[in-house]
């Protein structure tokens, strides 16, 4: 008897603990995870909700890994939802569910569908994370309650991916986040940033974060990393100041403009395939020869 009682305990789902409130307690209890400074407020933003959210941080930062911390929280927090990721290609798109998987494999699977996969993550609670390729027509077909667009200012198409997303979240009133370090001026991302009339700090969650703020102890950024990027970008000073700086440069001095360079980017509507995403540090850049 007292063995029947024992082998039906073991049969029975583990009871999960609750998804905590605060995000940034979730990411302390359930990955260990102590959130900087300028991710709380990011995070603080993100429960408000402010329903569109622009995230200007320097290079390792933590923009992906909170990004997808927050999105993990969203979606275990409310079932059914649908929550899309666009980037400059579904390659890049795919790193950030890949990055999502990699997270969840540290908690109880009972939260989420095995086995992972590349471009979607099914939660217990039907919710749903997916992957899109840098295609408007793709997510206009989806209803969608949250969308995360990497890399947003190398992302070429940028009007008609955010027209895309809109229709995709109007009946929703879904929270929108781009994130990305600042490439050309010629792009909704540095407008988000900087038209206060067309997107009223009210309304639109602006963050900036200098590599002064993200670097150890107040943040993940190795001091190391910080000195390296000094001295590559030492002649090109463009470069520091939008990689570390998180500020947009003067780019005249190119011999092509940085919105023709992402315009250029194969893509799945102008080639009918996403081609492999380039670091913005090869393009014109001391790294070429
Ligand atoms: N709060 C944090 N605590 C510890 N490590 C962090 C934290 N936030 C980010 N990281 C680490 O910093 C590194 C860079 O993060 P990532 O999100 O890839 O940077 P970004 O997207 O800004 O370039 C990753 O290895 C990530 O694990
Ligand atoms: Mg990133």
């Amino acid at each position: 008897m007292k063995r029947a009682i024992e082998k039906k305990k073991a049969l029975q789902k583990p009871e999960l603990p609750p998804i905590p409130d605060d995000p940034v307690v979730f990411a302390r209890e359930f990955f260990g995870v102590k959130a900087t400074k300028y991710q709380r407020k990011l995070a603080e933003a993100f429960t408000k909700p402010f329903l569109t959210i622009v995230v200007r941080w320097c290079r390792q930062s933590g923009k992906s890994y909170w990004v997808a911390i927050l999105l993990i929280w969203y979606a275990l927090k409310h079932a059914n939802v649908e929550i899309g990721i666009v980037g400059p290609s579904l390659r890049q798109a795919k790193l950030y569910t890949q990055r999502i998987n990699g997270l969840l494999s540290k908690i109880s699977p009972g939260y989420y569908e095995r086995p992972f996969r590349k471009t979607m993550v099914r939660f217990s609670n039907l919710a749903l994370i997916q992957a899109f390729p840098n295609n408007p027509e793709t997510i206009r077909g989806h209803t969608l309650d949250a969308v995360c667009w990497t890399e947003m200012n190398f992302t070429a198409d940028d009007l008609d991916m955010y027209d895309a997303i809109s229709y995709a979240m109007a009946t929703t009133n879904g929270i929108f986040i781009g994130e990305s370090t600042p490439w050309s001026r010629n792009h909704l991302f540095y407008r988000m940033f900087t038209d206060d009339e067309a997107y009223p700090v009210s309304e639109v969650f602006r963050s900036h974060v200098s590599w002064r703020d993200a670097q150890k102890p107040k943040g993940p950024v190795d001091p190391k990393f910080v000195e390296r990027k000094r001295r590559e970008t030492s002649s090109d000073p463009s470069r520091w100041q939008r990689e570390m700086e998180a500020e947009w440069a003067e780019d005249e001095d190119l011999y092509f403009p940085l919105d023709l360079a992402s315009n250029c980017i194969g893509t799945e509507k102008n080639i009918g395939q996403d081609l492999e995403y380039i670091p913005e540090e090869l393009i014109f850049t001391s790294a070429v020869s």
